[in-house]
């Protein structure tokens, strides 16, 4: 009859645990930028003033993050240093540069607004 060791059954456990680990990783490299943006925008909060693509909400709750004019690193800099009532994502540790750079690509990829003359709304 064939024994295994114990030694022989915690070295398969640990490469099974190593196997899902490079799955897990290779799983998130497949994501892409706007991807992980999208999920960053949640999880560092930018959603709960500006809604979830970025589009603003009431002029008195923070308005449109405006990624036709802003470059990745205008927009980044901003985050960083805000002017006026969003808080400050100063560090690293707030939000890191990649999680910005990723925003940036999410938000670049949403489609354009519509210009005001298109929205029949507007036009009564
Ligand atoms: C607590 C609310 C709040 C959160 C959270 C927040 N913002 Fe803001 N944001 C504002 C407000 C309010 C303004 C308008 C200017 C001001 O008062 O600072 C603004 C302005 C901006 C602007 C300038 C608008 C433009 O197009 O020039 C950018 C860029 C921006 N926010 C990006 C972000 C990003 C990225 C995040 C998440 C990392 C974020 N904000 C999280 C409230 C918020």
């Amino acid at each position: 009859m064939y024994l295994i060791k114990k030694s022989q059954l915690v070295c398969s456990r640990i490469i099974i645990a190593l196997m899902f680990l490079v799955g897990a990783q290779s799983v998130h490299a497949q994501t892409t930028a706007e991807e992980r943006g999208k999920q960053d925008f949640v999880t560092y909060m930018c959603y709960g003033c500006h809604g979830f693509t970025g589009q603003g909400g009431q002029t008195d709750v923070a308005p449109r993050i405006n990624v036709d004019v802003h470059t990745a690193e205008s927009m980044a800099a901003y985050a960083r240093n805000p002017g006026g009532r969003m808080p400050p994502y100063h560090t690293e540790a707030q939000i890191p540069d990649q999680a910005l750079r990723d925003i940036y690509a999410y938000l670049k990829s949403l489609p354009p607004s519509p210009a005001w003359e298109d929205i029949p709304l507007l036009n009564d």
